[in-house]
């Protein structure tokens, strides 16, 4: 038997609209199925079989996936690689089949969220330069990251190669004395992804980022309670949210 879904989680699925535009376009009869009008957004079609018309253009059904990564240090963000192990052989083996790679990249030592699709269109929205999407991180600074510190990066701090960075969100969240040396605790914010920013912009202001977890991207927030190694599907709402804060950015 073939596979079964309803036509306006179809729509959805590929990127047609939320489900209550869905089904706003279903009653404006701007749906087809098999080339009639459907009246019911809630039928039952053979996503791989079903020729369905979104606003008068067929829409070609593709199975993706969105998994959330809780990302564990001493794994590649590559899909592969011949001597590393990579975040996809954290995968169950099912779940590799579909063909997910990660969204951007985390260092080998950086751990939290990682988003893995087989969705290139999402992918490539979610990492280009002119979408400036928000990521957040939190991390362990050698030394005592103050106000000055604050200041540099809201107003760009020059890179070892000259580049000097968008304004950033820096907050401290705690300090701490470890063997007689202090830690700063802190949160921040870039939007852009320049190979190892977060590292490189403490060493432009003379401090070693020691331990580095990404927390959030775009509007997707890591699931706390995913173990690191772990990882899940995203939820309809979280892959709507993707979708519409992708729309946003245009
Ligand atoms: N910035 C870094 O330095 N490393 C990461 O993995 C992500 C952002």
């Amino acid at each position: 038997m073939g596979k079964r879904i309803r036509v306006d989680k179809l729509l959805a699925h590929m990127g047609c609209g939320t489900r209550s535009e869905i089904k706003r376009a279903v009653k404006l009869g701007k749906v087809t199925v098999e080339g009639k009008i459907i009246k019911d957004s809630g039928i039952i079609v053979d996503p791989d079989h079903a020729i369905v018309s979104f606003e008068g253009v067929p829409v070609v059904y593709r199975d993706t996936v969105y998994f959330m990564l809780n990302k564990p240090q001493g794994v590649i963000s590559a899909t592969e690689d011949g001597r590393e192990r990579t975040v996809i052989d954290l995968l169950h083996a099912d779940d590799r089949l579909r063909e997910p790679f990660p969204v951007g990249r985390l260092d080998k030592d950086t751990v939290g969220l990682l988003l893995l699709t087989n969705d290139g269109q999402l992918a490539h929205e979610l990492l280009s330069p002119r979408k400036h999407v928000a990521k957040t991180y939190e991390a362990t600074v050698q030394g005592n990251v103050g106000e000055e510190d604050i200041d540099q990066f809201k107003l760009g701090v020059t890179l070892d190669d000259g580049y000097v960075t968008l304004p950033a969100d820096l907050q401290i969240i705690d300090r701490e004395q470890r063997d007689n040396e202090m830690f700063s605790l802190i949160s921040l914010t870039i939007t852009e992804g320049k190979f190892h920013q977060v590292k490189r912009m403490f060493e432009a202001v003379g401090k070693k980022v020691v331990y580095l977890k990404r927390v959030s991207m775009g509007p997707l927030k890591l699931d706390e309670t995913l173990p690191e190694g772990s990882y899940r599907e995203l939820t309809e709402d979280e892959v709507e949210q993707l979708r519409l804060h992708r729309r946003a950015a245009e």
